[in-house]
């Protein structure tokens, strides 16, 4: 890939830039529940957000609608926050992070944790049943050993027997805490790939510059790096003002069923709704875009829901088979789906337009033609359907905007001279930031409405009977959601609060320290979202100021030399370094932080 290449991520992968066009089939007008919402707190919180943060921020930090006002300056930066009064505190432990002695502590804390291997798989069953989930048993071991004042000094409730929930009490209890959230699980390893490692998965080898393993990067890099900065702020004496609270889950991998879900309920029965300051989890990171450094916080993730198609008819012997088994009408049926994708719109209001004006207001290498077209378009329709055009070209943008749909299942049949009585296949959905999963019913629902008539199938959808009910059906059509866990995309978190700019700023402030650089155009900070899922999929209720944001240095766009989630799984020490002072700087900043 090369340095202009944008990045977006999923669950810390990027999705390449692919520059071949797609075609597009104009369709129906999605909906803007999400655009509602972010303008709704845009507009009614703008002017209190900014009078609140001047002290703060300096005033270029207040979005603007982002709707209509185009002399507004887009994407508006927020300025470098460094800790005042524990300004010294962060100058020296900043210092001691980059010695050669706290880089061999650093290696051993993240090596130790990935060689105790906790895999975590799909469809296990619950905690106590499962003999898998044991393995988590011995990571609790190591932690205890790797960080004996995090254990003497925070309270530890383990939850639903391997989530993990630290607390660490600040002196002010009117102060909301900070929660940092991590997980401890690890995608598996295929046993048929680990002689295809340069070092063995759960080697945790260091070579001098990368640390190697399963989970070095996903998501241990988190979990251990938050853990080496509290240590190392314990070791210094501090004492925090401001509570934080840890949350670990166990099966981030698998849904967070059995982790994070619990976590949740157990943080909600304690602190309540809305009772954290800012959530920071695993998600995005800084890299190079379009001749530009930029980090993406993400701000939403998308919906999910997985629809299963299901076709009943009359069986036979195959001798005297019917014009079309349910095979035959399956197929299509998933030829429709595929004949009509969800329409992607770009609209205003939305984090990838967001961090499209972002890309357009900072990054030097954006493309005249569509820079110019992102820049009209905060007026002008037709500059926003150019500039849409424009990035559709990538398909990667695209299907980060819109609804996507994937036929990923398929089932039917048993032998070859019977006719099939039923067939069934799985269509997966990422549910667009500004939709809804009502939204993808209704779309689904009317996309088959033409063919269950056609082919004279009673036609049942999400449990309410569309047709067939007056006359008798040659056989039935059923859609549903496959597993009953459909999600919604998660709620828009503000970028014009506080909060957010006292996050940009924390990045800021990270990434000149770590270079020793000065000043805050060295890295621009974009929000951007989630393709894929995290463990704060449980955490809505407990504070609107979500961020999945670890700080992860992605370089030129190349996640995947990282081996997230497959072979080669490292991550450079440097890079886990930064983690660490990153996670520093945040606990020292919030601190501090007065909204
Ligand atoms: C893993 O890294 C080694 C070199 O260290 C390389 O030879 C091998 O191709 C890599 N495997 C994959 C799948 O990238
Ligand atoms: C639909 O199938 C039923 C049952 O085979 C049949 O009675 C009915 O006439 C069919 N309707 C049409 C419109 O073909
Ligand atoms: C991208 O590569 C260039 C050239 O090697 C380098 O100077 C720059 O620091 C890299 N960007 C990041 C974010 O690492």
């Amino acid at each position: 890939m090369s340095a202009s290449m944008p990045t977006m991520y999923e669950k810390g992968r990027p999705v390449p830039y692919m520059p071949e066009p797609v075609s597009q089939q104009p369709q129906k007008r999605a909906r803007c529940a999400g655009r509602t919402l972010v303008k709704g707190l845009v507009g009614v919180l703008a002017l209190l957000t900014c009078l609140h943060s001047l002290q703060l921020i300096n005033l270029r930090s207040c979005w603007s609608d982002g709707a209509m006002d185009a002399s507004a300056p887009q994407c508006p930066q927020a300025t470098a926050v460094v800790p005042e009064k524990n300004g010294e505190l962060w100058e020296s432990l900043g210092q001691a992070f980059g010695s050669d002695a706290f880089k061999g502590r650093a290696v051993e804390w993240l090596g130790g944790a990935v060689r105790v291997p906790t895999q975590s798989y799909d469809k296990m069953a619950p905690v106590g049943q499962d003999p898998r989930w044991e393995a988590f048993g011995p990571l609790h071991d190591y932690l205890l050993k790797a960080f004996p004042l995090i254990h003497s000094t925070l309270k530890l409730t383990k939850v639903n027997t391997y989530g993990l929930v630290y607390v660490w009490e600040g002196s002010d209890s009117d102060l909301k805490p900070l929660l940092l959230a991590a997980h401890q699980d690890v995608v598996p390893v295929n046993p048929e790939t680990v002689d295809k490692w340069s070092y063995p998965p759960f080697s945790g080898h260091f070579d001098g510059k990368r640390i190697w393993g399963r989970g070095s990067s996903d998501d241990k890099s988190g979990l251990i790096g938050v853990l080496s900065s509290i240590e190392s702020l314990l070791e210094r004496g501090f004492k925090p003002t401001r509570g934080v609270v840890l949350a670990f889950g166990f099966d981030e991998e698998a849904s967070g069923i059995y982790g994070a879900s619990a976590i949740s309920k157990h943080l909600l029965s304690t602190y309540g709704e809305n009772a954290f300051l800012l959530l920071v989890d695993e998600g995005g990171g800084f890299g190079q875009e379009f001749g530009g450094v930029i980090a993406t916080p993400a701000i939403a993730e998308k919906g999910y829901i997985d629809v299963r198609v299901e076709v009943t008819s009359p069986g036979g012997h195959s001798s005297v088979p019917p014009e079309h088994t349910t095979i035959g009408i399956l197929s299509q049926l998933l030829v429709h789906y595929e004949a009509n994708p969800y329409e992607a719109r770009l609209s205003r209001g939305t984090p990838m337009y967001w961090k499209f004006q972002c890309l357009a207001a900072h990054a030097p290498d954006v493309p005249h033609k569509l820079r110019k077209a992102l820049k009209r378009a905060v007026k002008s329709d037709k500059a926003l359907k150019e500039a849409q055009k424009e990035l559709f070209k990538n398909p990667g943008f695209r299907a980060f905007v819109g609804t996507t749909q994937a036929i990923d299942l398929i089932n039917g049949g048993v032998k070859t001279n019977a006719l099939p009585e039923q067939a069934f296949a799985v269509v997966n959905h990422r549910i667009a930031t500004d939709s809804s999963v009502d939204e993808a019913k209704e779309h689904d629902t009317a996309l088959l409405k033409g063919l269950a008539h056609d082919f004279n199938l009673s036609y049942t959808a999400f449990g309410a009977q569309i047709t067939g009910q007056d006359a008798p059906a040659y056989g039935t059509l059923t859609i549903s959601d496959a597993w009953g866990v459909a999600l919604e995309p998660a709620p828009i978190s503000p970028i014009d609060a506080p909060e957010y700019a006292l996050l940009s700023g924390t990045i800021k402030a990270t990434y000149n320290a770590h270079r020793g650089l000065q000043g805050d155009d060295n890295i621009v900070v974009a929000p951007g979202i989630m393709s894929g899922n995290t463990d704060t999929r449980y955490y809505w209720a407990l504070t609107p100021h979500i961020y999945r944001y670890n700080h992860y240095n992605a370089g030129n766009g190349t996640f995947l030399d990282n081996g997230v989630h497959t072979i080669n799984e490292s991550i450079e020490v440097d890079s886990f370094l930064e983690m660490i002072k990153f996670f520093t700087t945040l606990i020292l900043n919030t601190d501090e932080f007065r909204a």
